[in-house]
């Protein structure tokens, strides 16, 4: 069996003026091509867990390996290099710059990673033409894409930040709750695309939930306070 794309272990986070709360995982894999949904109530840490993979927060101790590199070995900017790089991020509120237009905001993910600028363009597509084609699939008009994102519906605005994760194929899409503000029938749309999307870029995507409903179509649903219990075999419902 191929090493994990992500393996985390003996895992302790605190923030610094957060007394009360702790994260600790003991154990948690994910292996290349799954499609894991992590959920969890308000507040008990997904978008901190989050972090720690993105390499944007660091743990107090354990180790917390992305395609076999160790970020908490990494120096900060190596961490920021690794993470434009390889992960796709999709925000709970999905930090667009508003003053740019919907193609603009896909290509930024190129503009911070030549690795992933290359990647867009190696079937022979101009960046701007490979934006154009995935914001497409993602069923967003193209009448819509030179516009400023700000002039976008929340479930439109959803879909370029959705993009803009997947561009570039990163390894590893990382969704942080995008479907919040949804009804109940786009959000179901919403994650099919996500997934189909994922699937045809080879990327492994880790999703974040409050509301486990969703869960469906994903090849493994765990709860974040049973891999802080158990450290469990990840596979916990
Ligand atoms: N920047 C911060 N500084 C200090 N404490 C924080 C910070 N961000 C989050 N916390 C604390 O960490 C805990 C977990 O927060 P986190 O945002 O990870 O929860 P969550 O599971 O993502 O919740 P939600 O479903 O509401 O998004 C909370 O108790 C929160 O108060
Ligand atoms: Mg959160």
């Amino acid at each position: 069996m191929p090493a994990p794309l992500i393996r985390i272990e003996n895992l302790h986070f605190r923030w610094a003026d957060d007394a009360d709360f702790d994260l600790d995982i003991p154990r948690f894999e994910v292996h290349a091509g799954e499609r894991v949904f992590l959920h969890g109530p308000s507040g008990s840490g997904k978008s901190t867990l989050l972090g720690l993979l993105g390499g944007v927060l660091v743990p107090e101790r354990g180790s917390l390996q992305l395609l076999g590199n160790d970020l908490t070995q990494m120096r900060q900017a190596a961490r920021d290099r690794f993470r434009a790089d390889h992960i796709g991020f999709l925000f709970q509120l999905f930090n667009l710059i508003p003053y740019l237009s919907v193609v603009d905001n896909v290509l930024l993910s190129c503009r911070f990673s030549a690795r992933r600028l290359a990647r867009a363009t190696a079937a022979g597509n101009t960046p701007a033409g490979e934006a154009q084609r995935l914001l497409t699939r993602l069923d967003l008009d193209p009448a819509l894409h030179r516009r400023q994102v700000t002039r976008l519906s929340v479930g439109q605005q959803q879909r370029v930040a959705a993009a803009r994760a997947l561009i570039g194929q990163p390894e590893i899409v990382i969704a942080d709750e995008p479907t919040s503000a949804l009804d109940a029938e786009r959000q179901g749309a919403f994650l099919e695309l996500l997934r189909d999307e994922c699937e045809r870029s080879g990327s492994t995507l880790l999703f974040v939930s409050h509301d486990h409903r969703l869960a469906a179509g994903f090849d493994r649903e765990l709860s974040l306070p049973t891999l802080g219990a158990s450290g469990g075999d990840g596979n916990a419902r």
